[in-house]
C-alpha cells in the first residue's frame, strides 16, 4: 500500500483503490470475519465540526473490526477551548490512538495534522476543500450500480463552490477518461479553478452550466448536494442561494430509467420526499456503504502501523502566507510553509486552491 494517511483521494493508487474495493465488498458479504481483525487497536475520532455519518460510520467501523474509540465531538469539551495548538493535539493523541481522524473547518487542517502525527491520519473534512472518505463511498457506490468510472455522464448540482464532496469527487475523477461533467450551480457557487484546470487536462469533457431541467435527461449520475449554510458569511448570503435547485418528481420525468441518484447527505430541502421512494434515488444506500470502505480503510491503514515521520524543523525559515483566510496555515502560524507546482502556477499545499502572498 502507497500511502500511510488519507488525506487526499487523489493520494490512493488504482491498485490500492481496487484492493480497498474488493476488500470492501468481502467485508459487506462476510462481515463475521472481520470482527476481531482491530481487537487490540484504538481509534481516535476529533471532530470539531458537526457530523452524523461520517463520525458515526467511522466508529461504527472500529468497532466493528473490534477495536475501542476514543475523541470528541464538540472541541468545548477538550484543551482545545483552552487555547492547545493543533499540533500539540494531534502529538498527545498519537500517544493514546493506533489512528486518528480528523473534521476540521479549517482548509488543509487533515494535511497540517499529519505533520505531526506517528500514526495515520485520516481526512474526515477540511473545511470547504476535500472529503476524501466521502468520495471512497461516492465512488464504491458508483462502482456497484455502474460498474465503470469511464463513458458516463454526471451531474454535480448544487453548492459546488463550498460543497467538499463535490470538489474531492470532481478530482477523483481526473483519474478517468471520456466521462461529460456538468457542473451545475449558480454564478456565486460555481466550483474552484483549480478543480476545473485539473479536469480540463484529464480527458474529460466540462460544462458549467445554470439548469439542471436543460440537463437532465443526459445523465447517468446525478450527484445533488445541499447550500452549505455554515460556509457563508450572513443569513441574507444563504437566503440568496438556498431553494434554486430542487429534484422533484416531475424533473425525474425527464431523466433516464436507469438514473443513479446521488447525494452525500445530510440534505435539506434540494431534493423532495417523494424522490426518496423512487428506486433511482441510492443515498441511504451510498452512506451505509462508507460503513465497509471505512472498515476497509482503517484495516489497510492500521496493518501498515509503526512508520517513523519526520515532523517539520524549528526554527523554520521565515515563510510566505497563503493568501485564503480560511487555510490552516493562516491559523496555526507556525506551520511550515508548503507550495506544489500545479501546471505553470503553484498551489498552497494546505488548501490548494490560493495563491502565496
Ligand atoms: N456526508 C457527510 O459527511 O455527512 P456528515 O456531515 O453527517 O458526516
Amino acid at each position: 500500500m502507497n500511502f500511510r494517511h488519507l488525506i487526499d483521494y487523489n493520494d490512493i493508487s488504482g491498485e490500492d483503490w481496487a484492493m480497498l474495493i474488493d476488500l470492501a465488498n468481502d467485508i459487506k458479504k462476510s462481515p463475521n470475519r472481520y470482527t476481531s481483525e482491530c481487537k487490540t487497536k484504538v481509534m481516535a475520532t476529533l471532530f470539531y465540526e458537526p457530523s452524523t455519518r461520517t463520525q458515526l460510520s467511522f466508529q461504527t467501523a472500529m468497532l466493528r473490526l473490534g477495536g475501542q474509540v476514543i475523541g470528541f465531538s464538540d472541541p468545548k469539551n477538550s484543551s482545545i477551548a483552552k487555547g492547545e495548538s493543533l499540533r500539540d493535539t494531534i502529538k498527545i493523541v498519537s500517544g493514546y490512538a493506533d489512528i486518528t481522524v480528523i473534521r476540521n473547518p479549517i482548509e488543509g487542517a487533515a494535511y497540517a495534522a499529519s505533520l505531526y502525527s506517528t500514526v495515520p491520519v485520516i481526512n474526515a473534512g477540511d473545511g470547504s476543500h476535500l472529503h476524501p472518505t466521502q468520495t471512497m463511498t461516492d465512488m464504491y457506490t458508483i462502482v456497484r450500480e455502474k460498474g465503470r468510472y469511464e463513458n458516463l455522464t454526471i451531474g454535480f448540482c448544487g453548492d459546488l463552490a463550498n460543497g467538499r464532496t463535490v470538489h474531492s469527487l470532481a478530482k477523483a475523477f481526473s483519474y478517468y477518461k471520456n466521462n461529460t461533467l456538468y457542473f451545475i450551480s449558480t454564478e456565486a457557487l460555481r466550483l474552484p479553478q483549480y478543480i476545473i484546470n485539473l479536469l480540463s487536462d484529464s480527458g474529460n469533457k466540462i460544462y458549467i452550466v445554470d439548469s439542471l431541467e436543460e440537463h437532465i435527461a443526459a445523465f447517468d449520475i446525478l450527484y445533488m448536494t445541499r447550500i452549505q449554510r455554515e460556509r457563508f458569511g450572513s443569513v441574507e448570503e444563504y437566503e440568496a442561494q438556498s431553494g434554486i435547485y430542487i429534484l422533484n418528481s416531475e424533473k425525474l420525468k425527464q431523466a433516464k430509467d436507469d438514473l443513479l441518484i446521488m447525494h452525500p447527505l445530510p440534505k435539506t430541502d434540494e431534493i423532495s420526499f417523494e424522490v426518496d421512494d423512487d428506486p433511482r434515488s441510492k443515498y441511504f444506500e451510498q452512506a451505509e456503504n462508507g460503513l465497509y470502505i471505512r472498515m476497509a480503510l482503517i484495516l489497510l491503514l492500521c496493518e501498515n502501523y509503526g512508520y517513523k515521520i519526520t515532523p517539520p524543523v524549528y526554527p523554520m525559515p521565515q515563510r510566505r502566507f497563503c493568501s485564503n483566510a480560511r487555510c490552516i496555515s493562516n491559523h496555526e502560524r507556525y506551520l511550515p510553509e508548503k507550495i506544489k507546482r500545479s501546471g505553470s502556477g503553484s498551489l498552497c499545499e494546505y488548501c490548494e486552491n490560493t495563491v502565496l502572498n
